[in-house]
C-alpha cells in the first residue's frame, strides 16, 4: 500500500531556471504538487505524482557535475576502484552529464547514455561515444547487439531520478554480461531521515533508496545486492554493487549488516516517516523565524549555490528576495537568471565580505566543508553560515 507521508506542496520544476521576470514567463512556469509516499509492500520512498521526464531532462538542462572538486575527486576515486576491482573490459555510464566520470576511463572502453541532449554534445565531442536517449529496454537491446554485453555499468544520481525501476532493472539484466557488476549511487533516505534534509526530495529525486527498497524490486529481475557502502556525498548517498544472481560474487558483510541496521532504524515502517515529517514542519517554522529576525535587524542575507535541494526549501518555507537578498553560484549557465518558484537573482560568486553580507544561508549545504575552506575571510570578517541540517542553526 502507497501513503503519503509528506507534502512538499507546490513547487517548479528545479532546473528551470527563469530567464527574466516577465509576466509570460511567469505565467509559462510550471508546478506541481510534490507529494511523498511510503510504499509498504517494498519499502520504496518515492513522488507521488512524478513530474514526466521529458519536460525536466530538455536541451537546456543546467546541472554540470564536473562544477564541484568534491565531486571530481569522488569520480576519479571510484572510477578506480572499479577498473581494479572488475578490470572491465567494456564499461557504461548511465545519466553521463558532462562527463567527469567518463574522463577517468580510455575512449574506448566506455560507453555513455544522457538523455540531455546538451550534455551528450560535450562527452561526444570530447570523442566519448554517447547515447542521447532515456535508459530503457530498448536501448539496452540495441546497446547488446552493437557492443555486446557490458562487464561493468555505473550511474551516479540518476537511476533514482527514473520513475519506472522495473524498466531500470530489466534493461540492466539484457546488457550486463555474467559476472558484471552494476554499481549505481544515489541519495539515501537513512541520511536524509538523520539530517532531517527534506530537500533531497525534488522533481529530479523520484525516489530516495533505501538497501530493503532496493533488494526488493531487484529480485523480481534475478538481480541482487552483492556490496553497499554509505558514502558523504551529496548529503548522505548509499552505492550499491549489483550483479546477476547466478554471478560469481558472494555477499558481503555489510550487507547483512545494513539489511539489520535499517530494521534497527525501521526504514521499514511508515510511523518512522510520520515522524520525520513532523521534524520537517518545525524546520520550517524555525527557519522562517530565524530569517525574519535577522532581516528585522536589517542583516543582508544571501544564499550560497543554486541548488535543486534549496529550490524545494525555499518553496515549501515561501522564502523570497524579501529574507534572502540573491544566490550566489559558480555554474555559468545560472548565473544572471531566477530561481524556480521564488525568483531570486542568481548572481556569480562575489567577495562576500566586500559585499557587506552578514549571513549566507548553505543552500550547497552538502559542499559546506569546501565552502568553509574557501570562505575563511568572510568567517573571520564576521560573517555566518546558516543551515537546516541536521536542525535549523547559525554555524559558529
Ligand atoms: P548540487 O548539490 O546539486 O551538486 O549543486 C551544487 C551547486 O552549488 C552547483 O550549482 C554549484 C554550486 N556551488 C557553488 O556555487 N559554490 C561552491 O563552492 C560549490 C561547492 C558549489
Amino acid at each position: 500500500m502507497k501513503k503519503v507521508f509528506l507534502n512538499l506542496l507546490k513547487q517548479p520544476i528545479t532546473n528551470s531556471y527563469l530567464i527574466n521576470k516577465n509576466s509570460s514567463t511567469l505565467k509559462k512556469e510550471f508546478f506541481y504538487n510534490l507529494s511523498i509516499i511510503f510504499n509498504s509492500k517494498n519499502y520504496l520512498v518515492s513522488i507521488k505524482k512524478p513530474v514526466n521526464p521529458k519536460s525536466q531532462y530538455t536541451d537546456t538542462y543546467a546541472h554540470r557535475a564536473s562544477q564541484s572538486k568534491t565531486m571530481n575527486l569522488s569520480f576519479k576515486k571510484i572510477a578506480n576502484k572499479l577498473k581494479k576491482s572488475y578490470k572491465p573490459k567494456l564499461s557504461m555510464e548511465i545519466g553521463s552529464n558532462d562527463g567527469v566520470f567518463l574522463k577517468n576511463f580510455s575512449k574506448k572502453d566506455i560507453i555513455a547514455v544522457e538523455p540531455c541532449k546538451n550534455l551528450a554534445k560535450i562527452t561526444n565531442k570530447k570523442g566519448y561515444f554517447t547515447y542521447d536517449k532515456f535508459w530503457n529496454v530498448d536501448l539496452a537491446k540495441k546497446i547488446l547487439k552493437k557492443k555486446g554485453n557490458v562487464d561493468l555499468i555505473y550511474s551516479a544520481n540518476t537511476i533514482s531520478h527514473i520513475p519506472n525501476l522495473k524498466e531500470v532493472f530489466k534493461a540492466i539484466s539484457i546488457c550486463l554480461s555474467k559476472d558484471g557488476v552494476f554499481v549505481f549511487e544515489d541519495p539515501y533516505i537513512g541520511s536524509v531521515i538523520k539530517n532531517n534534509s527534506y530537500d533531497q526530495f525534488y522533481d529530479e529525486h523520484v525516489h530516495v533508496f533505501s538497501f530493503i527498497a532496493i533488494s526488493n524490486l531487484l529480485k523480481i529481475h534475478k538481480l541482487r545486492v552483492i556490496d553497499t557502502e554509505i558514502l558523504t556525498t551529496h548529503g548522505g548517498s548509499i552505492r550499491f554493487y549489483v550483479a546477476k544472481r547466478e554471478s560469481k560474487y558472494k555477499i558481503s558483510n555489510f550487507v547483512k549488516r545494513i539489511y539489520k541496521q535499517e530494521l534497527k532504524k525501521r526504514l521499514d515502517k511508515f510511523s518512522t516517516y510520520k515522524k520525520f515529517s513532523y521534524r520537517v514542519q518545525n524546520s520550517k517554522r524555525k527557519l522562517i523565524k530565524l530569517l525574519k529576525d535577522l532581516k528585522k535587524r536589517n542583516k543582508k542575507i544571501i544564499s550560497y549555490g543554486a541548488t535543486y535541494k534549496s529550490a524545494t526549501i525555499f518553496n515549501y518555507c515561501n522564502i523570497d528576495s524579501d529574507l534572502i537578498d540573491y544566490v550566489i553560484d559558480t555554474t555559468k549557465n545560472k548565473q544572471g537568471k531566477y530561481t524556480p518558484g521564488k525568483h531570486l537573482l542568481i548572481k556569480p560568486p562575489c567577495d562576500l565580505a566586500k559585499e557587506k553580507i552578514d549571513y549566507a544561508f548553505l543552500g550547497a549545504w552538502n559542499f559546506a566543508k569546501e565552502i568553509m575552506k574557501k570562505e575563511r575571510k568572510f568567517i573571520r570578517k564576521g560573517g555566518r553560515f546558516i543551515t537546516h541540517v541536521p536542525k535549523i542553526r547559525i554555524i559558529k
